[in-house]
């Protein structure tokens, strides 16, 4: 077994590790709002309020600290105004991808009170491929306006007397493509006008996110950082999907891969790093202050569709293959947290890369979700220097993944994953002056091994032993492992 020295230095602290890169997505797609989310107040699954209890825990224990809404694609045609007052007199939408009848069950009220369950924040989505000013102006006012307007009383008609707050404003979901085929000029004008009229009330301060670009169009956040500029927004979006495969057409399958697949799938995650570099290297020439944040607000591994599940409803499994993508990304937006001020994972629930899958009564928490547990001591947590010495796995693919940041106790937080498939590492920690106490956990298994309905407990979060000696710390990764450490 190899020993690797991994360095750290917690008086090189960086930037600031926002909590919201540990965010989360949740769209009208599939089953991830009905079903997934909520199933109703008359169902048989356990409830509150139509939110089934296992998931209002499961994002309560990983300190969710925000869920974006109603879309991606979806929100472009989404009308809020659908989705009010008494269930039964709500109509009924086509929705044309989650390829399902909306009932508008699920509106506004329904998200913003499961945002409250789970104690994070909401981020709406908003409509411009086919809303108009108008209905965004009046959707900010019914959710924020504490006086007496048309929009208020609508509120209060509706049952809720105080408004609520929101900070996080997407403004536009991918123009440049689902959400209107646009050109960046054209939504930058755009954005502008919507924007102007999305007014700040009641002392609610809307935190403004522009529609950036489809993972390397360089030009377009070019056009948006010339155009909209560092004072006309507080955030600018980018998507980013794994494809292990690199063809959309044949993205390949969640759980059958073989060693190649698994390490192109790696290589595709990998290139995170050089899209947030190149993306903020524009927004530096513009915003060398940084009061732009990059808001990578949908990530994660695309795979073909389960077979025999519909096309539309996105709907995959997750194995500890998605772990380790999950840690390298994780890892890459620590690293960038200087301009990355949040991430959403692609989705929530029953959809893409999900940190929880449903059946009936019964909740499955993914490889995936375990890494979120493991990262979570970052959130908040200032960033500080960190070096491993590595070597390559397959491919092309570095053995090891890293970051660390040291918290307001003084703690400081090494998450690092071992990609290799057959390689086990001995991790030297040093460079602090003397290691004596720490502690850690470890999420390790075979790579294709997933938690199902049947054995939802297969892959679980273990204690990790972890030697203190001569000042250092000594800890074994296991090939295809991702571990939390903690020095205090
Ligand atoms: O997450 C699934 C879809 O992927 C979203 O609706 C869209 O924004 C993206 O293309």
């Amino acid at each position: 077994m190899k020993t690797v020295k991994l360095t750290i230095n917690p008086l090189d602290k960086r930037s600031k590790i926002n909590k919201e890169i540990y965010s989360n997505f949740s769209e009208h797609l599939g089953r991830c709002i009905y079903d997934g989310i909520y199933v109703g107040k008359d169902s048989d699954i356990p409830n509150t309020d139509g939110y089934r209890n296992d998931v209002i825990e499961a994002f309560r224990d990983l300190e969710l600290p925000v869920l974006r809404w109603p879309g991606g694609c979806f929100a472009d045609e989404y009308h809020w105004k659908d989705g009010i007052g008494e269930v039964s007199s709500r109509g009924k939408v086509v929705n044309n991808w989650g390829h399902i009848v909306e009932d508008n069950s699920f509106g506004t009220h329904e998200f913003l009170r499961f945002c409250e369950l789970v104690g994070c924040e909401p981020y709406i989505s908003a409509n411009v491929g086919s809303g108009s000013v108008r209905e965004l102006m009046e959707w900010i006012e019914y959710i924020t306006f504490d006086g007496f307007s048309p929009m208020g009383e609508l509120r209060r008609k509706n049952g809720k007397e105080k408004p609520w707050k929101l900070k996080y404003l997407g403004i536009g979901n991918e123009s440049w493509g689902c959400g209107g085929n646009m050109t960046p000029e054209y939504y930058c004008d755009l954005y502008k006008q919507y924007a102007t009229f999305c007014r700040n009330y009641s002392g609610n301060e809307l935190f403004k996110i522009a529609c950036g670009p489809n993972a390397d169009d360089y030009n377009w956040t070019e056009v948006c950082m010339k155009k909209i500029g560092p004072w006309n927004m507080n955030g600018l979006s980018m998507h980013y999907y794994t494809v292990p495969t690199g063809n959309w057409d044949h993205k390949g399958s969640s759980t059958d891969f073989d060693d190649k697949e698994y390490y192109s799938t790696l290589r595709s995650t990998l290139r995170m790093d050089e899209l947030i570099t190149r993306h903020s290297e524009i927004m530096n020439r513009y915003d060398p202050e940084h009061r732009v944040g990059l808001i990578v607000d949908e990530w994660g591994c695309w795979y073909d569709v389960e077979p025999d599940t519909h096309p539309s409803f996105l709907y995959q499994l997750s194995t500890m293959r998605d772990a380790i993508a999950a840690a390298i990304n994780l890892n890459i937006f620590n690293k960038h947290s200087d301009r990355v001020y949040m991430a959403n994972i692609a989705q929530a629930v029953n959809v893409l890369q999900s940190i929880l899958l449903t059946e009936g009564n019964i909740t499955v928490k993914t490889p995936t979700y375990h890494v979120f547990d493991l990262f979570k001591k970052h959130m908040d947590s200032t960033l500080i220097y960190s070096h491993i010495e590595n070597e390559l796995a397959d491919d092309g693919v570095p053995a090891l993944s890293q970051s660390a940041s040291v918290n307001g106790n003084g703690d400081i937080v090494i998450t690092a994953a071992n990609c290799s498939l057959d390689k086990e590492y001995t991790v030297e920690i040093g460079g602090v002056s003397d290691i004596n106490n720490a502690d850690g956990r470890i999420l390790t298994d075979e790579v294709h091994s997933r938690n199902t309905f049947e054995s939802p407990d297969n892959v679980v979060i273990r204690p990790l032993e972890i030697k203190c000696e001569n000042g250092k710390a000594y800890a074994i990764l296991p090939p295809c492992s991702v571990a939390e450490i903690v020095l205090s």
